[in-house]
């Protein structure tokens, strides 16, 4: 049976009617690593292409009353505080090539905006980044390349402490104090762990085109191949990956 022993080889079908089906490219790193810059580097490069970024923070759940009086004690690393089952049905609808609402998250008042939404259109491809995208397997198997932003954790907390300072409300001591207590315990447990999920590791982020213009090849040529399929339903296309 020759599609029994193609998909057993890890081939994949293109769809019944020879629809184009998104590419899915998951980025995820510590904080501050530089993954949105790196997803924007990427979006740029594929301008030919309709290209979406979705970010994980937009489905941080808003803090209650309660909570936002104890603020400095809240664990904003821990994936129980993401709503990930929103996360699932946003990113299933924009791989059936449905539009959708993604929420507005304000990280001033850890809050979501109440009245207004981001409208993500179906496109060629979507990226979906965030610091623990690869930590449930429904989230990881929607993606069909896996990029890990590796920049060392001094850089990172240099560049969070301006980041926060400058444009999250937060001061000095508070950034410290978060990182010391949560960030960096919640990076040892959940990101770091999750690194070994990733098809590709990008050491220097955003500082490293090298990496970026191979990514972009590699991006290239799958597109190449679903326009293929498209063309020609019944042609099967090898899944490969590669390491930098
Ligand atoms: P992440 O999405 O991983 O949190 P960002 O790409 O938003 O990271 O970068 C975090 C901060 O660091 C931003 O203020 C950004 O301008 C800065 N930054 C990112 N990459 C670099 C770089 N290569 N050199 C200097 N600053 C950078
Ligand atoms: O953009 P970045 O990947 O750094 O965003 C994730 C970080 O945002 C987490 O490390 C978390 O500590 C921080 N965060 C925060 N306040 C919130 C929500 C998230 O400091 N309200």
């Amino acid at each position: 049976n020759g599609t029994a022993d193609t998909a057993a080889k890890g081939f994949v079908s293109p769809k019944a009617d020879g629809a184009r089906r998104p590419f899915v490219i998951g980025v995820s790193g510590g904080t501050a690593s530089g993954k949105t810059t790196v997803c924007d580097m990427i979006i740029q490069q594929l301008h030919d292409h309709r290209v979406v970024l979705v970010n994980q923070d937009s489905f941080y759940r808003g803090l209650t009353e309660e909570q936002s009086e104890h603020v400095q004690d809240y664990n904003f690393d821990h994936p129980d505080a993401f709503d990930t089952d929103q996360l699932l049905e946003c990113m299933g609808k924009l791989k059936s090539g449905q539009s959708v609402n993604i929420p507005i998250y304000d990280f001033k008042n850890h809050r979501r905006c109440s009245e207004s939404f981001r409208k993500v259109n179906a496109s060629d491809v979507i990226i979906l980044e965030g610091i623990l995208v690869f930590h449930d397997q429904r989230v990881r198997d929607l993606m069909d390349m896996k990029i890990f932003v590796d920049t060392d954790a001094d850089i990172r907390l240099a560049r969070r402490i301006r980041r926060d300072t400058v444009e999250r409300g937060r001061d000095v001591t508070s950034v410290l104090e978060q990182y010391g207590r949560f960030v960096k315990p919640a990076f040892d447990d959940f990101v770091l762990p999750s690194k070994k999920y990733a098809d590709v590791i990008i050491p220097k982020g955003g500082d490293n085109h090298v990496a970026i213009d191979l990514i972009v090849q590699h991006i290239r040529t799958k597109l190449g191949q679903h326009d293929l399929c498209k063309i020609y339903p019944n042609v099967f296309v090898v899944h490969t990956t590669f390491q930098i």
